[in-house]
């Protein structure tokens, strides 16, 4: 494969965004590079899934600017549609999958395969929803296959059926809003695995985690929001596990403020 020619796959610059009194981000400055790795993470509330938001196409800011592999982007025309046809895949924190789908329709949603009349064609559709399931995301033997209906599926399998998504469309930038919190242990590990295949494929990442171990271990850069702003960024190997946990609790009793009448 050819060496691309951008150097960001994706960066906001100067980005505010206001819910009316509420300042969820303000002088946002954030870039991924190329098959860069970046944890996002912050307290609830910071603002992480509000950036992702920004940046995946669904939610427009109050002010602020979009480069898209080095390419100006007009907020006008930009769309989680358009995302996805830039190759930029989410998997979302809240349940974001069509609850009454069986699962293969949810899989190819905007992504129909059809043949030369148009008509979609489900059985591969279905063959490839169900490869999926077992081969990348492991759904072996849990009763689980394309036919299933989304509701049935648990927290963490309609994570997992995200990621497959993103696997299968060979997306070049991935966005993970914290894939784990609602997993079982067996289930956090594949995450833990694909995030690590996205590295070693080439692709690039946000990755947001709850659990700083997880996100220590796998992100090239970490970036720390709070309250709405970046505080600190973090490069791979410049502070240890137990120095960056320090460090944010420090920022969250800097932030509960000596003199503020609160216990
Ligand atoms: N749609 C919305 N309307 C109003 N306030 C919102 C909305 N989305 C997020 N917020 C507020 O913006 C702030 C940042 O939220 P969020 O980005 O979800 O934080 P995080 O993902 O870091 O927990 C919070 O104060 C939240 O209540
Ligand atoms: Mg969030």
């Amino acid at each position: 494969m050819s060496e691309p020619d951008y150097t960001e796959v994706v960066r906001l610059e100067g980005v505010q965004m206001h819910y009316g009194n509420v300042r969820a981000l303000s002088d946002i400055d954030f870039a991924v590079g190329r098959n860069e790795i970046v944890g996002l993470i912050g307290d609830n509330g910071a603002g992480k899934s509000t950036l992702i938001k920004i940046m995946t196409g669904v939610e427009r800011p109050t002010a602020g600017n979009l480069y898209i592999r080095d390419r100006k982007v007009d907020w006008e025309t930009y769309s989680v549609g358009r995302a996805h046809e830039l190759r930029f895949e989410t998997v979302y924190q809240e349940k974001s999958l069509g609850e009454k789908q069986p699962l293969w329709r949810n899989f190819f949603v905007g992504r129909q395969i059809t043949n030369r009349l148009g008509f979609i064609k489900v059985k591969e559709q279905k063959r490839i929803a169900n490869e999926v399931l077992l081969n990348e995301i492991g759904f072996r033997g849990v009763g689980i296959d394309a036919d299933s209906p989304v509701s049935q599926l648990s927290g963490g399998e309609r994570q997992g059926v995200a990621i497959g998504r993103a696997m299968h469309f060979d997306a070049d930038l991935i966005v993970l809003d914290e894939p784990t919190v609602a997993l079982a242990i067996k289930e956090v590990r594949k995450v833990l695995d694909f995030v690590r295949h996205i590295k070693t494929s080439g692709r690039a990442c946000v990755y947001i985690e709850h659990n700083l171990a997880h996100v220590h271990e796998l992100a090239d850069r970490l970036v720390v929001l709070d309250r709405g702003r970046i505080v600190r960024e973090i490069k791979r190997g410049e502070m240890s596990l137990a120095d960056l946990t320090a460090a944010l609790i420090d920022l969250q009793h800097g932030r509960d403020g000596a003199g503020e009448g609160r216990p």
